[in-house]
């Protein structure tokens, strides 16, 4: 099946046609820059230039950073807040005229990792966390995804960890990879104290500098940086939709 792959970002929205066989892009990707928090209308737009880019007019699957039940977003951390509590599909599919399926974009992210990537036939808990914008999650066992993990806003100190832990925060505490690197290690032992995953792969850009950041980690589970670096949020959205729709 060919679906519109589209992973909205906290600056960026982009997407590619994506065969959901193999997880490769039909097309280089393309994206669409939001400096300004876009309104769900505004968003709709944006997928609809990204559809017409391409000269879409197949399924569309759309990955979200925030929790995502059904054709319903819950929660919107870091966009706009008119987003809790919408029926988005609605709003997106009315937008690009053609049919849309929502997924929480770390659980997109983990669905191409675990599909085709660094999870694939991995046994047992795999959890994959993305290092971006904030910190996303997904958890998988045996392969099977545990929908809508939110292990980016458990609390330190009565902040979400991903206030000091994301690729984002790094940048805004203005931490070199050591220091950051520390903060990351003690959060990643809280959440194998209470997951015992397998495997944790980290993904999101700054996974691309894991030979920075790895070695200063002293963990029990083996981490291992995401397979598709960029491209994952996409892929899985995609493979999300393939399956939904
Ligand atoms: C959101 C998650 C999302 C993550 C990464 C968090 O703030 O709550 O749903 O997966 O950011 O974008």
């Amino acid at each position: 099946m060919k679906v519109l792959g589209i992973d909205i970002g906290g600056s960026a929205l982009k997407g590619a046609p994506v065969d959901t066989k193999t997880g490769e892009l039909l097309a280089e990707k393309h994206r669409i820059l939001t400096p300004e928090r876009l309104s769900p209308a505004d968003m709709g737009k944006a997928i609809a230039e990204l559809a017409a880019h391409f000269d879409w007019k197949g399924p569309i699957g759309v990955g979200f950073p925030g929790v995502v039940q059904g054709n319903f977003i819950r929660t919107s951390a870091n966009l706009h807040p008119d987003f809790v509590d919408l029926d988005a599909a609605a709003v997106f599919e009315a937008a690009a005229g053609a049919e849309v399926s929502l997924v929480n974009d770390a659980d997109a992210a983990g669905l191409a990792e675990v599909a085709y990537g660094a999870g694939r036939d991995v046994k047992g808990a795999v959890l994959m966390l993305t290092f971006g914008t904030g910190v996303g999650s997904a958890l998988f066992v045996d392969g099977l995804l545990y929908p809508n993990s939110e292990f980016g806003h458990l609390s330190r100190d009565g902040e979400s960890w991903e206030k000091f832990v994301s690729g984002s925060a790094k940048d805004r505490l203005k931490l070199d990879y050591p220091e950051w690197a520390a903060l990351v290690n003690e959060y990643l032992q809280k959440l194998e104290a209470l997951l015992w995953p397998e495997l944790i792969i980290a993904g999101g850009g700054i996974s691309a500098d894991h030979d920075k950041w790895f070695p200063h980690l002293k963990l029990r589970s083996k981490i291992v940086p995401a397979q598709f670096l960029n491209e994952a949020g996409i892929v899985g959205a995609a493979l999300h939709a393939a399956r939904a729709l």
